[in-house]
């Protein structure tokens, strides 16, 4: 596969075209923004950690026979993935209460929910991706009725998996954004799954390990982000 032009470069990755037109390379970049990019600052190793835990867990959730873009690890920082028409719209699913449920809701945080919450918000960074309604995405024609219902059960069953995996690691998945894309009439999940789109704290201390730390100026985010990763992957633990 070879690697061709710049077709679209984001806040936190670029996607380059290749000789076949039905895959992209995804490229993650150093940068790291919060706040719709209102917020920013670079982190030397942030693209390699967010390719390897993104490429890891695409690989797993194949496994689980959930349908995602994820085609191979080409390096480091880049993975070969399916040229999706992306759907402008972030999935979010929470299983205990954090950022913007605690601050729009008044909801205790660390509250464990009794039942995870499914939210959608429009991908729009210069309106601050408000939120919708399913209804909302079938009016502007973003996916059809069968289409969410669809997306919606991915999202839990991407919930149920990764939950599974993270607390074996001794993790407690808190909450995640996904994005999807169309191939045809095909659902794919798409984009990254990583301490950038998750919150994911320790078990036992309830240690933030996630972008919070870098929106909250909490400080040891690239240790947080490096522990996350090999947690995640099973790696042995870093020679002094
Ligand atoms: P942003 O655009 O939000 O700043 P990124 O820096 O993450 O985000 O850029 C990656 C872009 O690539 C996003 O717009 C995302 O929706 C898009 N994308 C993710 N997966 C695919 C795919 N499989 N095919 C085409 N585009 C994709
Ligand atoms: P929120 O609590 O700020 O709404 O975030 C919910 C989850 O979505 C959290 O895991 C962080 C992730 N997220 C993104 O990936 N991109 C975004 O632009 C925002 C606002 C949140
Ligand atoms: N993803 C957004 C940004 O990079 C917002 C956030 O994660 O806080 O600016």
């Amino acid at each position: 596969m070879e690697k061709r032009e710049l077709l679209h470069e984001g806040k936190a990755k670029r996607i380059y075209a290749t000789d076949n037109s039905y895959y992209v390379v995804q490229e993650f970049k150093d940068t790291i923004s919060a706040f719709d990019g209102a917020k920013k600052s670079v982190m030397a190793g942030k693209g390699e950690i967010n390719n390897e835990i993104s490429c890891y867990l695409f690989e797993y959730l194949n496994n689980y026979q959930i349908p995602t873009h994820f085609v191979q690890r080409l390096s480091a920082t880049e993975m070969l993935v399916k040229k999706l028409e992306m759907i402008p719209i972030e999935v979010v699913m929470r299983n205990i209460a954090a950022g913007s449920l605690v601050k729009r809701y008044g909801i205790e945080e660390a509250k464990v929910l009794d039942y995870p919450i499914f939210e959608l918000y429009l991908k729009d960074d210069e309106r601050h991706d408000p939120m919708i309604s399913e209804s909302f995405t079938f009016a502007l024609g973003h996916c059809t009725p069968e289409q969410m219902r669809f997306i919606n059960r991915i999202t839990s069953k991407v919930n149920a998996v990764l939950k599974s995996l993270f607390d074996r690691r001794g993790l407690a998945l808190v909450d995640f954004k996904l994005e999807f894309g169309k191939m045809d009439r095909e659902i794919f999940l798409a984009d990254e799954i990583s301490p950038d789109t998750c919150r994911i704290w320790d078990k036992k201390t309830s240690k933030k390990l996630d972008k919070d730390r870098f929106r909250k100026d909490m400080g040891d985010v690239e240790a947080s982000y490096r522990e996350l990763m090999r947690r995640i992957m099973n790696m042995p633990p870093e020679k002094e």
